[in-house]
């Protein structure tokens, strides 16, 4: 009965059941969750850097016993890096890029001609892109340009005369000459670069393009 056998089969039953964890109690407050125990709780937990910003105040903080380096637990900098952030900005000369390929635009403000004949819109000419368009359109340039094009905005008065899109010789300009005139601005129209990305300003192009300059 008592056979060496037995004992330590007992013995392994109780050594397995005993290394379960309690997972669920751990679940939300974040613990490791591998032991009960951590070994090294410096490389589990280790000093988070702030990007935007640093604590440089090496007092800050809790002093941790588990590392005796004076040091408190807030604090997070290095010093070599500028505008107190631990970020590092950008190298000089990095592209921002998005999801449809965000390409710097290089086109000069006075090369109205090249780029209304060399650049052609990217987006699929639909009803989404369109009606997105007829919103931005609503927004930034209704107020100058009119509801219809016509160049009878309620600010047109302040300007002694704004473009009229839907009517005359502007009818038949390109997409590409739009989206410059957005981007760099012509005459007393300023840029509104800052205020569209270039997927809006594109969008608002098919808007103007399709809906205004269509209209009878
Ligand atoms: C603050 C008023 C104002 C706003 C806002 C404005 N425009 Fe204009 N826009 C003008 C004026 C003024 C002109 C005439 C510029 C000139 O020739 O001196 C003009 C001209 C234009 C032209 C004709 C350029 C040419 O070749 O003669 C286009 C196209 C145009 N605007 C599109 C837009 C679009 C699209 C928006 C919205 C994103 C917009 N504008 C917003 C005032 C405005």
């Amino acid at each position: 009965m008592f056979s060496y056998k037995n004992i330590a089969i007992i013995f392994t039953g109780i050594l397995l059941i005993s290394s379960c964890t309690d997972q669920e109690k751990f679940k939300n407050i974040g613990i490791h969750q591998h032991t009960r125990w951590e070994f090294a709780p410096n490389m589990y937990h280790s000093k988070a850097y702030e990007p935007l910003s640093q604590v440089m105040d090496e007092n800050q903080g809790a002093f941790v016993s588990s590392d005796d380096d004076g040091i408190g637990e807030y604090y997070n900098s290095n010093p070599y890096n500028p505008h107190k952030m631990n970020m590092r900005e950008p190298v000089m000369g990095t592209i921002k890029r998005n999801n449809l390929g965000f390409m710097p635009y290089h086109i000069p403000k006075d090369s109205l001609e090249y780029a209304s004949l060399f650049i052609t819109n990217p987006l699929e000419s639909n009803e989404l892109n369109i009606k997105d368009g007829e919103l931005l359109y609503s927004k930034f340039c209704a107020h100058c340009h009119g509801a219809e094009g016509k160049g009878d905005g309620p600010v047109n008065s302040a300007f002694k005369g704004v473009a009229n899109l839907a009517e005359g010789q502007l009818k038949s300009i390109s997409m590409g000459h739009i989206f410059h005139v957005i981007t760099r601005g012509k005459g007393r129209m300023l840029s509104h670069a800052s205020q569209l990305n270039q997927e809006e300003r594109w969008k608002v192009a098919l808007y103007v393009k399709n809906k205004l300059q269509t209209a009878q």
